[in-house]
């Protein structure tokens, strides 16, 4: 069976005033009933897959346990980091946890979308031989933008029926090189899903990231149990390096395979991106109230509005973003939502 490995550690900043520290991106019910975790849990449930490994941060433990009880997702271990160190620390306390050996680790962010869950499991089947063989498998997605956010693949040679070797791994590019990627046709955006064997994966960190590897086991040999939650020894796991699996291993590896896949993949980051995957009226207007929120619309068009307190009444506005929540309140022209992370910037500055 396949592990599937949950990585729910990151802060999605460009959602607030949603999303926050004390409840970040992947806790929220952004595109359904369910929260974005909870949909990714789904995901990996079935004969196939054992039962998950959760990374999280230690803050967020309740809320975590509490969303996959109600998906009912039972965790084989839930690893809660005392700070986060990026994703390739994060996945080898999953690897060793999982037992370091052959099995395969399906490897999933916790906060995306993906609208063809038939396709992503064919991905997986197809991939699988290779894994078996001691690939690392990531799934490409069809690119249509020159997104300088991404990892983007170059796709090389065919090895199996829609497995092709990795050519190049570029992650995150300047955007003359993704313009250029994107313009060759035979490159793919990494969809930030991966499947290898966990003794693969620490293989390569043995190999690429030997430091992260020797904290990440000390973090493992001392940590503390509590039922399934396991909480890795805090002083060990600073001394990691901070890293991300796709500059620390996917980079630089050999035997690195993708799966091109169309999957109604969306990374959600940004309020245009979950405009645009929305389910919209007639007049192109996304509104919504949760949790006692309500909004009130009259003669709008193409816009956002999204409240979970405060009744939020808009007349006669088009191409506008609105966002209540707690205490705040976003508003901004369709098109610029990227810049809620300048908006960040300036009230760290100025709270
Ligand atoms: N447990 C844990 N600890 N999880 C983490 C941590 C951490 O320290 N940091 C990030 N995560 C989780 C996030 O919650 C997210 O679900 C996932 O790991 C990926 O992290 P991101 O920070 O969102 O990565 P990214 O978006 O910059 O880039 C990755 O995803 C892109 C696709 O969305 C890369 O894999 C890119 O190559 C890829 O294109
Ligand atoms: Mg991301």
């Amino acid at each position: 069976t396949i592990v599937p490995v949950i990585l729910s550690g990151g802060s999605g900043t460009r959602l607030w005033p949603m999303s926050r520290p004390e409840m970040p991106k992947q806790m929220l019910a952004l595109t359904a009933a369910e929260t974005m975790l909870q949909l990714t849990a789904g995901r990996a449930m079935g004969d196939v897959f054992a039962a998950p490994i959760v990374v999280a941060n230690a803050r967020h433990a309740d809320l975590v346990e509490q969303q996959l009880a109600a998906a009912g997702a039972r965790p084989q271990a839930l690893i809660l980091e005392p700070a986060g160190r990026n994703t390739a620390p994060a996945i080898a306390l999953a690897a060793i946890a999982a037992g370091r050996g052959r099995e395969a680790l399906l490897v999933m962010p916790s906060d995306h979308v993906i609208a063809d869950v038939a396709a992503f499991h064919a991905a997986i089947e197809r991939a699988l031989p290779m894994v078996s063989q001691g690939w690392l498998v990531t799934f490409g997605i069809a690119p249509d933008a020159p997104e300088t956010g991404y990892g983007w693949i170059q796709i090389g040679e065919e090895m199996a029926e829609g497995v092709h070797r990795v050519a190049r791994f570029v992650e995150k590019p300047p955007l003359d090189a993704a313009e250029a990627m994107l313009a060759s046709g035979d490159h793919a955006w990494n969809g930030g899903i991966f499947l290898f064997r966990a003794d693969r994966y620490l293989e390569a960190l043995a190999q690429f990231a030997p430091g992260m590897l020797v904290a990440t086991e000390e973090a493992m040999e001392k940590a503390r149990h509590e039922g399934v939650r396991i909480y890795p020894d805090a002083t060990a796991f600073a001394a990691s390096p901070d890293d991300s699996i796709d500059y620390a291993v996917m980079e630089k590896a050999e035997r690195v395979a993708v799966v091109p896949v169309a999957m109604g993949w969306n990374d959600v980051g940004s309020w245009d991106a979950l405009h645009a995957i929305s389910e919209r009226d007639a007049d192109g207007n996304m509104h919504r109230g949760d949790g006692g929120g309500t909004v009130l619309a009259i003669d709008t068009k193409n816009c956002f509005v999204r409240s979970d307190g405060v009744r939020v009444s808009l007349v006669g506005v088009e191409d506008l973003i609105v966002v209540a929540s707690g205490n705040d309140v976003l508003i901004l022209p369709r098109g610029r939502s990227q810049e809620v992370k300048k908006l960040i910037e300036a009230m760290k500055a100025k709270p």
